[in-house]
């Protein structure tokens, strides 16, 4: 059932004796989130290379270099996988294994390359490119080739059916990595971490084996497979652990803080290096309009966004963006001893 409806679904080996009047192709889906997705990649990494995709700190390159890396990685990641498909390999049960092995090298790659953010960006759109790839180039030409088989009852090729079917259960594997990379960029807590590609190979590996106890499910399987889901959950339990900010101890924290901080030292920090983007008139080269709307003008602004200014500034420290502003470890200190000490307005 679906939307308040029955229908009616079969599946065929092969293919039916009648071909339906209306067949529909499950297609345009993979290729409109393709667009979309990869609109937004121009739009927001893209267009603004030198402060979204690079991070100098990673490593110092022209946006066009970044950019042409970017677009090039996606290239050579489907020529290898498309490679590897065509080898006896994709039949054996190591082709998991070396595919595994060779999205954590992109993952990594990407690390070392882009800033931590655009990095899993890249990586979702890497696995992305392959699934609409698999749509566009294996599965759909061989729909086309049954339907055409069919229709003229000339026989059919069954190795057709088979890539396809292979290609269609590795996308069915990359959906979750795929969707928890496209809400990687609102967890700053897991592009933050220092080993920022060992947490993407970790929930790739996590929620593909969430994947592969659901495929189980389906095929009434699980009782030989039971450890699959614990040992999924159990992983990605550990991811959620070593990206948890480190439980400050309170007041050992703000006995650290051994002078009272007041919010003209805040503002002062927050002038000096904030409002190059975050004002109603920013003076940055990039940003030309306070980036998620968010303007400390007054005081009364950065106590109101104080527990945000936390997490970005103190916890997760991906504020200031790529410390283009050069923050000090001892300024975060000073914004994490105010607000601890209640973040009064004096
Ligand atoms: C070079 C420009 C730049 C500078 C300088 C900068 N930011 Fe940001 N800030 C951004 C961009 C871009 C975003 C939106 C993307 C994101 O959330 O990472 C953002 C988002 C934020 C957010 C999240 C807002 C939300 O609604 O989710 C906070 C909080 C923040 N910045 C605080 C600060 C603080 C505090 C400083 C100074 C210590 C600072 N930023 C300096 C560019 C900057």
């Amino acid at each position: 059932m679906h939307g308040g409806g029955f229908y009616y679904l079969e599946k065929y080996k092969s293919a039916p004796k009648v071909i339906p009047k209306s067949l529909h192709w499950f297609k345009y889906e993979a290729y409109f989130t393709w667009l979309s997705g990869f609109s937004l990649l121009f739009v927001v990494y893209y267009f603004n290379a030198s402060s979204m995709l690079i991070d100098p700190r990673v490593l110092d390159i022209s946006p066009l270099a970044g950019v042409g890396i970017g677009v090039a990685s996606f290239v050579v990641a489907w020529l290898v996988y498309d490679g590897l498909c065509r080898t006896a390999l994709v039949r054996s049960p190591w082709f998991k294994v070396i595919g595994f092995v060779i999205a954590t090298a992109f993952a990594y790659f990407y690390a070392e390359v882009f800033s931590a953010r655009a990095a899993y960006i890249h990586f979702g759109a890497m696995l992305g490119t392959l699934m609409v790839g698999n749509v566009f180039f294996t599965i759909i030409p061989a729909q086309k080739a049954m339907v055409k088989a069919a229709t003229e009852g000339t026989p059919l090729d069954p190795q057709l059916g088979k890539n396809a079917l292979a290609r269609s259960l590795h996308n069915n594997y990359f959906t979750l990595p795929v969707l928890f990379v496209m809400v990687s960029n609102h967890f700053p807590s897991t592009f933050s971490h220092s080993y920022p590609w060992a947490i993407l190979a970790a929930i790739t590996l996590g929620t593909a084996g969430v994947k592969h106890w659901l495929n189980l499910r389906e095929k009434h399987q699980t009782d030989t497979a039971v450890w699959v889901l614990p040992a999924a959950v159990a992983l990605l339990l550990g991811v959620v652990f070593v990206t948890a900010p480190p439980a400050q101890d309170s007041a050992s924290a703000a006995a650290a803080c051994t002078q009272e901080v007041g919010i003209s030292q805040v503002n002062l920090i927050v002038q000096k290096r904030c409002i190059q983007c975050h004002s109603s008139k920013p003076t940055d080269d990039v940003f030309k309009s306070p980036p998620n709307g968010v303007v400390y003008d007054t005081p009364e602004d950065i106590i109101r966004l104080k527990d945000k200014i936390m997490q970005r500034v103190v916890v997760t420290k991906t504020m200031p963006q790529n410390n283009k502003t050069q923050i000090t470890q001892e300024e975060r200190d000073l914004i994490r001893c105010w607000i601890e000490q209640g973040a009064l307005n004096k």
